[in-house]
């Protein structure tokens, strides 16, 4: 029987050492949710690195048999694959050079070839269990040579790729030494996917003019195979969102937290650190929100919640530096006795301190300089049930070509930025209701769930398309 196999870097759950033994810790990411449907059905499997190190044999074989249960296998990383594949080509070369940041691309070959072979090692843990009548999707940037290394093996396989980052334009993408190799390793799919419109335009104009295939409508056609390219903008599990907000367990948390903060309009941020985010620029145009506005000193702070991440990275240690330091200079300017500016946190919540956060703000500010989609601001929208709040969301977040009814910014424009929290804290109900409103149903209809199965649909079409010209 043919079986569907996830494939990604990270397994939706991630391995914790704990007192000399191992447990896994699951994934609350709306991607595990979402293809939870697929991977847990049947004989299908999700193989992904379990996210640490583990050199000893012998717990090698025991975290095999434990993931068995669970319809995952791992694919293990060695210290060197980390350092090299993961925190080097993938997250020191890919994505600073497709989030723009071209200051931070480290051009190193020994990175390259590091990401080549553990793209092989990803390819040889598949084959382990893939036939040529399965299914095979493989996720984002980390992986964007597998599906030729699967296509190659494996010819008459359905493969799909989806890209959770944006795609630059090909003016970026001409500066990587290696950008031939990495466009042919994804058209080894039979389906490619991106969060909006503009990413799959850039992809189709790299392909035309690096590799030198022309598409009609979204359909490539080489080497005898249809390809098909296309925007798929990810949704995220609203009931679950929704249903919390209005939990018991939440609005404990709410009255507990309101009591603390006493009477003041909240602002909420969460990201993970990451320079892509604009967090210096969200902090700096707080400050100048302080300095020019007096009368909102006491009356209004700012939740912002950091989440770690590829802390090993240099670019990330700045990063961590420069935030520390504007939100120490923002709260020692400003503070009294009982109001602090920022409330800062740099660790992650549990889901329903989370859900609380959104429900209790006013304001969410999620301000990326660029982001492929961004769920941050769509569950802030699913948690407001008594649709009050306002969102302000930066043009650069691939979600801001669905959600028209936030406050629109460019994450750049200190002064702009600034006047839209202006303008949020003085938003009458009724139009916060109407704009929270159109929101909450454009995101309802396209949740998470809707998304992977218009992608799997899509994924069966192109096949049978496929197929249809083989015969002919
Ligand atoms: C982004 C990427 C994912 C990645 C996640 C967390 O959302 O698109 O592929 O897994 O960040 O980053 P990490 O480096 O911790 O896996």
């Amino acid at each position: 029987m043919s079986k569907t196999i996830i494939v990604s870097n990270r397994l939706p759950v991630s391995l914790q050492h704990k007192n000399g033994k191992f447990e896994f810790k699951p994934s609350a990411g709306g991607l595990a949710t979402g293809l939870g449907s697929i991977y847990k059905e049947g004989e299908n499997i999700w193989i992904g690195w379990p996210g640490n190190d583990v050199a000893d044999e012998n717990q090698r074989m025991e975290i095999v048999e434990e993931l068995r249960k669970l319809k995952m296998a791992p694919v293990f990383l060695t210290k060197s694959d980390v350092e090299l594949y993961y925190e080097g080509f993938s997250n020191e070369t890919i994505w600073p050079a497709f989030h723009y940041f071209t200051q931070y691309i480290n051009y190193e070959n020994d990175y390259w070839e590091a990401y080549c072979r553990v793209n092989q090692k990803f390819c040889d843990a598949i084959l382990e269990s893939a036939n040529d009548d399965d299914t095979i999707w493989v996720h984002d940037y980390q992986l964007l040579l597998l599906p030729m290394m699967l296509r190659n093996k494996l010819p008459k396989a359905t493969i799909a790729f989806f890209q959770h980052i944006p795609f630059p334009s090909y003016e970026i993408i001409r500066m990587l030494p290696w950008r031939k190799e990495m466009l042919e390793g994804m058209v080894g799919s039979d389906l490619i996917g991106f969060h909006t419109y503009d990413d799959m335009r850039h992809f189709l104009s790299a392909v035309g003019r690096i590799l030198g295939h022309s598409n009609e409508s979204g359909f490539i056609q080489a080497d005898n195979r249809l390809i098909n390219v296309d925007a798929f903008p990810m949704g995220i599990d609203y009931d679950k969102f929704a249903s919390a907000a209005a939990s018991k367990k939440t609005l404990n948390h709410v009255k507990k937290f309101k009591e603390m903060l006493g009477d003041q309009k909240l602002l909420i941020t969460i990201d993970r650190l990451d320079y892509s985010k604009g967090i210096p620029q969200r902090v700096k145009a707080f400050d100048q929100l302080l300095e020019d506005h007096p009368e909102y000193h006491g009356k209004v702070s700012m939740i912002m919640v950091v989440v770690p991440s590829r802390d090993r990275v240099k670019s990330y240690q700045a990063l961590k530096e420069e935030i520390d330091t504007l939100v120490g200079s923002i709260n020692s300017k400003f503070s009294t006795l009982n109001w602090v500016p920022v409330h800062y946190f740099y660790r992650s919540f549990p889901f329903n301190e989370l859900s609380a956060f959104y429900t209790m703000s006013d304001i969410a500010l999620v301000t990326p300089l660029r982001d492929g989609m961004n769920l941050v601001c769509k569950e802030f929208v699913a948690s407001k049930s008594q649709k009050q709040g306002v969102l302000i969301l930066s043009e650069m977040a691939g979600a801001s070509k669905e959600l028209v009814d936030a406050i629109l910014v460019n994450p750049n424009d200190q002064e702009g930025v600034k006047n839209a929290i202006v303008e949020a804290l003085s938003m009458d109900e009724e139009e916060q209701e109407l704009r929270i409103s159109s929101m909450q149903s454009s995101l309802k209809k396209y949740d998470i769930f809707q998304w992977v199965k218009v992608f799997m649909d899509r994924l069966k079409h192109v096949k049978e398309r496929q197929t249809d010209l083989e015969s002919k």
